[in-house]
């Protein structure tokens, strides 16, 4: 770790309090004169840093900072691997691109704003500047591409839980890949498979995860404002940084142990759809059906009008309710 970087993580350490020159020095065994530089170099690169003289330095708690540093504050985790970009087309892509160069499991690609954020069935997703998570994880798993359907559903659990862990209210998932809070969507996630074409098993997947986590000022656009919500009604210090870090261990609690399916139940008991009419849009046809289940495989089990039993994978399919 450089010494500008050491820096940076007693300011967080101390999140709010001062720090002076001494303490730096002390701590972390810098000169005292070169303190000054790297708070400076921090400044330039859009640290909120307050300077006193006689008291210090310390982080503006009302700087909303997101940064790898500051993510792994509350994650323990390489802060390498953590690539926050402030505006790109889609961090899907990116992180495509960057998993094709050969970026390891775990990789992680987020953007402040995306001017392209891409959904599900060519739909776009709305991605406004700062007042939402869109983050991509490289991942690696040895699984069939019949299976990677879990890690769209394991996320969702994730989503669920994070946004429980913070609000004290519950979550609901919506098949299979949209988390509502308080009756609106507020996540939508996106996870696209590379195969190996030698042996056509997964090489990579990205998951692809947006969060609304605040409303933006101008609000929500017209063609959305009727499902759209957010997920909190105020800001916080480090709110993006904090969600982030829960949404990582909540995710890699059961990625780590994928085969245990532990998401299973707390998939299916948040289910909103279970029980419930629905309209199929296969875009071929769109027909009524009811709710049933959901399989051990993630496929919605449904009814049709005849008295038929469907399984419904997920691909070019969409369920609404009636
Ligand atoms: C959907 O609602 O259909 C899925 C939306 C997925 C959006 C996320 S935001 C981060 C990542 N980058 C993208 O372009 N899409 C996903």
């Amino acid at each position: 770790m450089s010494e500008k970087e050491s820096v940076l993580k007693l300011l967080f350490f101390y999140s709010g309090d001062y720090i002076t020159a001494e303490t730096f020095s002390r701590k972390l065994g810098i000169e005292k004169n070169k303190v000054y530089k790297h708070i400076q170099a921090l400044r330039l690169e859009g640290y909120n840093i307050d300077g006193q003289t006689n008291r210090g330095y310390r982080l503006s708690s009302a700087d909303d900072v997101f940064t790898a540093e500051s993510i792994s504050k509350f994650y323990p985790m390489d802060a390498e691997k953590i690539r926050i970009f402030s505006s790109l087309p889609s961090t899907n892509l990116t992180a495509k691109e960057m998993a094709s160069l050969g970026a390891p499991e775990g990789t992680v690609c987020i953007a402040e704003t995306q001017t392209n954020g891409r959904g599900r069935m060519e739909r776009k997703f709305y991605s406004p500047e700062k007042t939402g998570l869109y983050m991509s994880i490289i991942l690696r798993p040895r699984i069939a591409p019949a299976d990677a359907l879990q890690i769209t559903a394991l996320s969702a659990v994730a989503v669920a839980e994070t946004i429980e862990e913070f609000t004290g209210e519950s979550a609901q998932i919506k098949w299979v890949n949209d988390v509502y809070f308080k009756g609106k969507k507020v996540c939508g996630i996106l996870a696209e498979s590379a195969l190996n074409p030698k042996n056509l098993t997964v090489d990579y997947i990205i998951l692809g995860i947006g969060v609304n986590l605040f409303e933006p000022k101008s609000h929500f656009p017209r063609e959305i404002k009727s499902i759209a919500g957010a997920v909190f009604s105020d800001s916080f210090p480090e709110a993006r940084s904090k969600f982030t870090a829960i949404l990582l261990k909540n995710i890699y609690k059961y990625y780590g142990a994928l085969d245990k399916k532990e998401f299973f139940l707390p998939y299916k008991n948040r289910c909103m759809l279970t029980g419930k009419e629905v309209s199929v849009n296969t875009f071929s046809t769109i027909y009524p059906a009811t709710v049933l289940d959901i399989n051990d495989d993630f496929s919605l089990q449904i009814k049709l009008s005849d008295g038929t039993i469907q399984n419904l994978s997920t691909g070019e399919v969409s369920v609404k309710l009636r």
